[in-house]
């Protein structure tokens, strides 16, 4: 088969083509997904593989590619500081691997093995505001012919505009994010209103059963102690389940203290010491912060990791292993990046479907048997309160699941009521 060799004007009446396309698709998925066929189309590489700077890791992490060998789209993920990144950064340039033979040759082998075992052979940089947001790699063509001057030329053009794409499509995803998320403090602060009307009435006839129960049992013989202590625990779970709603309502106030987060995080795992070895749950603490210390409120923040650990050993009942991570170093160069301390949470459970990932910040949304389904809507509504955020990524596949849980929390808390 010999495929149509593209002369100058066909390459620009395609690459012309293909930004009309980019500017009409709303979706980053869709838009990766498209670049990557066209670029397939015009161009010819068998392969194109697409790397996209991720905020919240601070790594290229490889999101897309498209053409055979697509399932290895996970390899091209780089962290900031890795040469071909740097050399990228600087250059502002395209990558020929053939003909830029030097650069190469610097590369750590790890690297360069990626880029030969993968037939690579363009490295294009996708670069909005002086900024490296991600890379294009594009494999040799199909019939091993080298790309022609006039590719090249059309690829540097079409990867400005492609980058500007990418760039506001990522920005669209992360004002949506945003929105949904205001959406579900507004939720809370419903639900914490309500809560905090009804919860005063509820506890006080709970006082009450409970103080008049344990006073029958006195009169009970022995062997029906067992039913009052039935009943006690009962109205302590309730009680518990309220506690839980008040702390949603908007009046809990932040008493504020330095909080040192390793340290917190420790406490929290010592709480959980006797359910982790029980079910054989491994934890790795990774790359500590510079600097763990916050100010913000300390009772607070331990129910927060709580919760957080709590759902990973719930979910690892058969043993696995739960990976606490820290960073502190600000989260990219996007505008609203705040100083923060990042503490990402990670198990190994079998992961969140979907539409449960949707719920899970929604009070009562539970998929266990004795769940309450506050644990982390009181967690979303404590980190919220801090003007902090939280994320959560999960993965189903069979061969890869598991949650992971980021919490970002400011140095000095930016108080907020709901
Ligand atoms: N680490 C996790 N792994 C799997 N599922 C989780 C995890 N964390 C939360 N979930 C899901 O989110 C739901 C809500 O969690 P949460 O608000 O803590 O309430 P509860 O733990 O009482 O169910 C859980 O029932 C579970 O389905
Ligand atoms: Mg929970």
């Amino acid at each position: 088969m010999t495929k149509r060799r593209l002369r100058q004007s066909d390459v620009q009446s395609a690459a012309i083509e293909l930004l009309k396309s980019l500017n009409i698709i709303v979706g980053l998925e869709q838009l990766l997904e498209n670049l990557c066929a066209r670029l397939r189309e015009i161009l010819g590489p068998a392969t194109v593989y697409i790397s996209l700077y991720d905020p919240i890791t601070g790594r290229y992490a490889g999101v897309m590619a498209r053409g055979p060998g697509a399932e290895k789209a996970g390899l091209f993920g780089f962290s900031g500081s890795n040469p071909l990144v740097r050399w990228l950064h600087v250059n502002q340039s395209l990558l020929n691997v053939r003909l830029d033979k030097g650069v190469i040759g610097f590369l750590p082998p790890e690297e360069r093995l990626i880029l030969e075992s993968n037939r690579i052979a363009l490295v294009v940089p996708l670069i909005a505001l002086n900024r490296l947001t991600g890379m294009l790699f594009l494999s040799e063509k199909e019939d091993q012919s080298a790309f022609t001057p006039a590719e090249v030329d059309a690829l540097t053009m079409l990867a400005g505009q492609a980058a500007l794409a990418v760039e506001n499509a990522v920005m669209r995803q992360f004002q949506e994010e945003r929105l949904k998320k205001l959406f579900h403090a507004d939720k809370l602060a419903t639900v914490g209103e309500l809560a905090a009307g009804a919860a005063h009435e509820i506890r006080n006839p709970l006082t009450s059963i409970r103080s008049t129960v344990q006073f029958l049992r006195k009169s009970l013989p022995p062997e029906m102690h067992g039913y009052v202590a039935g009943v006690i625990e009962e109205v302590d779970r309730i009680d518990g389940i309220i506690k839980g709603l008040l702390s949603l309502s908007k009046s809990s106030e932040l008493h504020l203290s330095r909080v040192d987060l390793r340290d917190a995080i420790n406490q929290t795992l010592m709480l959980l010491d006797s359910e982790l070895k029980k079910y054989g749950i491994t934890v790795v603490q990774e790359a500590a912060a510079a600097d763990p210390t916050v100010e913000a409120d300390q009772a607070q923040l331990k129910q927060v990791f709580l919760n957080v650990i709590l759902n990973a050993v719930q979910a690892m009942q058969g043993g696995g292993t739960i990976t606490v991570s820290m960073a502190d170093r600000p989260d990219g160069k996007r505008e609203d990046s705040i100083d923060a301390v990042r503490v990402t949470i990670c198990d190994t459970g079998p992961g969140i479907p979907p539409d449960a990932l949707q719920r899970v910040f929604d009070p009562f949304f539970t998929t266990k048997e004795n769940g309450t389904g506050l644990g982390l809507s009181i967690t979303y509504g404590i980190i919220y309160g801090h003007g902090g955020e939280i994320d959560i990524t999960s993965r189903t596949d069979p061969s890869a699941h598991g949650t992971s849980v980021t919490v970002k929390i400011p140095r000095k808390a930016d108080q907020k009521t709901h």
